[in-house]
């Protein structure tokens, strides 16, 4: 729901030859661990600044007061209303489903644990693609959206999980249902490192199959020139003598830079923190919408 605008688009002249050094550059770097909060300013600034905490992520609460503002009167109207808005603006989702479809089918998983679930569609899309027996799991830490998935979607099973302070070995607990595959859609990126070693870890304990987790704050090389480029012109972009001679205004330092929301991290960065939660990584690719996405066992 909230966009991922991890790097501000930097033009700049170039030649092919800076291009080659400027990979060059970044290519020792890449290999390197690389992590960077992200921001988003894309939603009503004004709602953002009113829970913004000292910038700080947001908490359960804020984002369910933040949604249900938002969209409460609009999106979530009604169950068709909520299909129509998510599947127009998410349809890339819908191939990355397609993928997860496949691979429970071929495994024959049966109890699916989805984490940082949202709105929860497409877990509900998921529980029709599947065998009547499949047992569908969704969760998140704001109340709206599992109100909204409880009222609308029926057919699978909506829980409130906060990834900071819950525990997924009492949920196994408290549902009764051991869980064969977890899934992340796009939200494992909300978390810090040791709270993403801690969960995955838990997942593994309580006897998790396999990991799906479609990252959605993942920082390819491309980003990475970027931002080597970004952070080498931000002090010459941001010195008042230079913006003099180009006629702009003295860069403003408390424009609202966005609602901090979680982490962009690069591959190694990634396979660090799944080796540490004690994960074997058994395959990583691309699929529609997330570039990358690892296979965990
Ligand atoms: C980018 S959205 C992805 C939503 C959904 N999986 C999808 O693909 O449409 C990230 C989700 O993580 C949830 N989230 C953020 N912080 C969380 C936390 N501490 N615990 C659990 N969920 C959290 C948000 O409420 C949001 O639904």
């Amino acid at each position: 729901m909230y966009g991922i605008s991890k790097f501000s688009k930097a033009s700049f002249a170039t030649t092919d030859y800076s291009v080659v050094v400027v990979a060059e550059l970044a290519l020792p770097i890449y290999k390197k661990s690389m992590k960077r909060k992200i921001y988003t300013r894309s939603h009503n600034i004004n709602l953002l600044k009113e829970i913004d905490n000292n910038g700080n992520q947001f908490s359960a609460k804020e984002h369910a007061y933040f949604i249900e503002k938002e969209f409460g009167n609009t999106v979530f109207r009604t169950k068709e209303a909520l299909l129509r808005d998510y599947l127009s603006g998410n349809s890339l989702k819908l191939g990355a489903l397609g993928f997860l479809i496949e691979r429970i089918t071929n495994n024959g998983y049966r109890n699916i644990l989805s984490l940082g679930s949202g709105q929860c569609v497409l877990e509900y899309l998921l529980k029709l693609s599947l065998p009547e027996e499949s047992e569908i799991i969704a969760t998140d830490f704001d109340t709206y959206f599992i109100e909204k998935a409880k009222s609308f979607f029926p057919e699978i099973t909506s829980v409130t999980f906060d990834f900071f302070k819950d525990d997924i070995i009492s949920l196994q607990n408290n549902l009764n249902v051991k869980f064969d595959i977890a899934v992340f859609f796009g939200s494992a990126y909300v978390m810090d490192d040791p709270y993403f070693i801690k969960l995955f870890a838990d997942l593994k304990k309580i006897g998790v199959k396999e990991i799906v987790d479609f990252h959605a704050g993942y920082m390819d090389l491309k980003d990475v020139i970027v931002n080597v480029i970004v952070s080498l012109l931000r002090p010459f972009a941001r010195n008042s003598a230079i913006r003099r001679v180009f006629h702009k205004c003295p860069v403003d330092k408390y424009k609202y830079i966005g609602k901090f929301h979680g982490y962009s991290r690069n591959r190694a960065e990634l396979r660090k923190l799944y080796r540490k939660a004690g994960f074997k990584l058994y395959k990583e690719l691309s699929v529609p919408n997330y570039k990358y996405v690892a296979i965990l066992k």
